[in-house]
């Protein structure tokens, strides 16, 4: 990644897209950091900030380079939980745009900032974009609101930030696809956050990060992103061994789909008790479980 910033020749595409200068703000006054950090401590439901501004670029220059639906490189989504969902991890196959944001933003000037406004120590992004990278919801598209899976097996880290940087141009909250923040055990999300150009939502992940959109992409829209995330080799005060995706609201079922979604969730209830107890016997190893990754 490092070399697609100190060699800018790389980026062909776009000769409007000053090499030298970074895409991406970086907050580093000191006070505006400590006010970022006092803001993401006390944030109601749970330790977040939004950025607005992000992107020193303009809309055009993103929406050239986002890739259309049609893309080959597009994997999608097929269950309910995440409806009309394309997305692509594979960092090789993007356009060299996306490429350079998500170079700057795995690179230690954010990795700082974000340790310093979350207060974990330590963190580094995944190579892989396991679950990250290019993510665009179509017409109808949702994303079930959820908590994250928080060990990463292929490295055996533990997610501890994510990060979401919205890519569209501009944004009416009814037209759906708002990012709620949940707490847990509601209905309807405490804080909702428009998915408009260069706005960056920044969120400490673990089992009450409630969020996700459950109000679906108007038609005619696309509601496009990049979301990254950043893990810690030390595990979580909390439990945070478990590499499962639990999705905390579910839409309307029928009477049989109801009754399987209870035997399911007493099977992962009694299924995630087993996990903690194979992670207290051993902390280091986690795979307990196939991960279901979002
Ligand atoms: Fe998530």
């Amino acid at each position: 990644m490092t070399d697609l910033i100190s060699h800018p020749d790389t980026l062909s595409r776009s000769a409007a897209i000053d090499a030298a200068r970074p895409i991406c703000r970086v907050p580093h006054d000191p006070a505006l950091v400590a006010s970022l950090a006092d803001q993401f401590r006390n944030a109601d439901p749970f330790p977040h900030v939004v950025l607005d501004d992000v992107l020193t670029i303009p809309f055009d220059e993103v929406a050239r380079a986002f890739p259309d639906p049609d893309w080959p490189s597009w994997a999608k989504w097929e269950d309910h939980y995440q409806a009309e969902k394309r997305y692509c991890g594979n960092f090789s196959a993007m356009p060299e745009l996306m490429q350079r944001i998500i170079a700057e933003l795995s690179q230690p000037a954010f990795l700082g900032f974000l340790e310093q406004i979350s207060d974990i120590p330590a963190l580094m992004p995944d190579p892989y974009l396991e679950g990250g990278g290019l993510h665009s919801s179509g017409a109808g598209g949702i994303l079930a609101p959820h908590t994250d899976f928080h060990l990463l097996q292929r490295l055996n880290l533990y997610r501890q930030i994510n990060i979401i940087l919205y890519l569209n141009e501009h944004w009416e909250e009814d037209w759906g696809g708002c990012l709620g923040l949940y707490r847990k055990g509601d209905k309807e999300p405490t804080r909702v956050v428009v998915p408009s150009f260069g706005r960056m939502v920044i969120f400490r992940t673990d089992h009450n990060s409630v969020h996700g959109f459950a109000v679906p992409v108007a038609p005619g829209h696309r509601r496009n992103s990049i979301a990254l995330y950043y893990y810690t080799a030390q595990d979580s005060e909390e439990f945070g061994g478990d590499t499962t995706t639990y999705w905390h609201q579910h839409g309307d079922l029928s009477a049989r789909g109801k009754v399987q979604l209870a035997l399911h969730q007493r099977l992962l209830g009694l299924s995630t008790m087993v996990s903690k107890a194979a992670h207290r016997l051993n902390p280091h190893v986690g795979n307990f479980r196939t991960s279901t990754k979002k």
